[in-house]
């Protein structure tokens, strides 16, 4: 039913192990992930992807749905190894990598849509969702949930989706491109402790989906015409023309 490994890598970080474990199917790998933490067994680097989620969860309480055994459903634990009032910098540096990730598979018209979508024009290739695990102050476990659209080619009546197969007309290699994505992923995060978030952060603002256009986004019940600026270092929407106006999280909508 499940396959249980350690996968080494060949890049670094050096010839660590890492437990990789792919399952046919469950309700979220990012649950799974968690009950690992729970039960004492996760380690920095362990993986559980899953040929198919049952009960997949996407960001602000939705649900994310994908056709069995045609797309990347991953996560990968980490011990962060940053404060919590950091958490942009994990998830900046995690959707960078994604994007340079999928850079390689369908061009440079992929994006960054703030705060955690990956997006290939304007339309939706994946997204990240990260859960923490807290003990007081001390940011303990990461989880980071990745879906990315690979070889599904019809959607039903979601509103945007997007897949690489759709763009590229190719059929991808999922575990492939999970193992080639968790190596890059870890080798961020150790760049990102030894060297610092500046050149992550530029990159996320630079890919940063509708940099410098005038958009519509929704704070309750108001339409805002406004221009995307980028995000700051605490990872709020940067807007405005002539006076700048910070969003956070949750704070207002996308209307595309
Ligand atoms: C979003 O765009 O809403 C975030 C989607 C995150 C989906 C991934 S799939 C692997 C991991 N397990 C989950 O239940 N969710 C994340």
């Amino acid at each position: 039913m499940f396959k249980i490994s350690q996968s080494s890598s060949t890049l670094s970080p050096k010839k660590s192990n890492y437990n990789w474990i792919e399952l046919d199917a469950v309700d979220s790998t990012n649950n799974y992930a968690m009950g690992l933490v729970h039960a004492g067994t996760a380690q920095h680097g362990t993986v559980v992807l899953a040929h198919h989620q049952t009960k997949g969860k996407g960001q602000r309480g939705k649900v994310w749905a994908t056709e069995p055994g045609a797309n990347l459903s991953f996560s990968i634990v980490v011990k962060p190894g940053l404060l919590i009032n950091q958490a942009f910098q994990l998830l900046a540096t995690v959707a960078v990598t994604v994007r340079n990730e999928l850079e390689m598979y369908i061009g440079d018209e992929a994006s960054i849509k703030w705060p955690n979508d990956l997006y290939w024009r304007d339309r939706k290739t994946g997204g990240i969702l990260i859960e923490n695990v807290l003990r007081g102050k001390d940011w303990q476990w990461a989880i980071i949930g990745i879906g990315i659209n690979i070889n599904q080619t019809s959607f039903g009546d979601l509103k945007n989706p997007v897949s690489i197969k759709q763009i590229t007309g190719k059929q991808t290699d999922v575990t492939a491109f999970a193992k080639q994505l968790h190596t890059a992923i870890l080798n961020a995060l150790m760049q990102l402790k030894e060297t610092g978030f500046t050149s992550f952060f530029d990159d996320y603002n630079q890919h940063l989906f509708r940099r410098n256009e005038v958009v519509r986004l929704k704070k309750e019940t108001r339409i805002l015409h406004t221009r995307i600026n980028g995000v700051n270092l605490q990872g709020q929407l940067s807007t405005g023309i002539e006076t700048e106006e910070y969003f956070a999280f949750g704070e207002v909508e996308w209307l595309l």
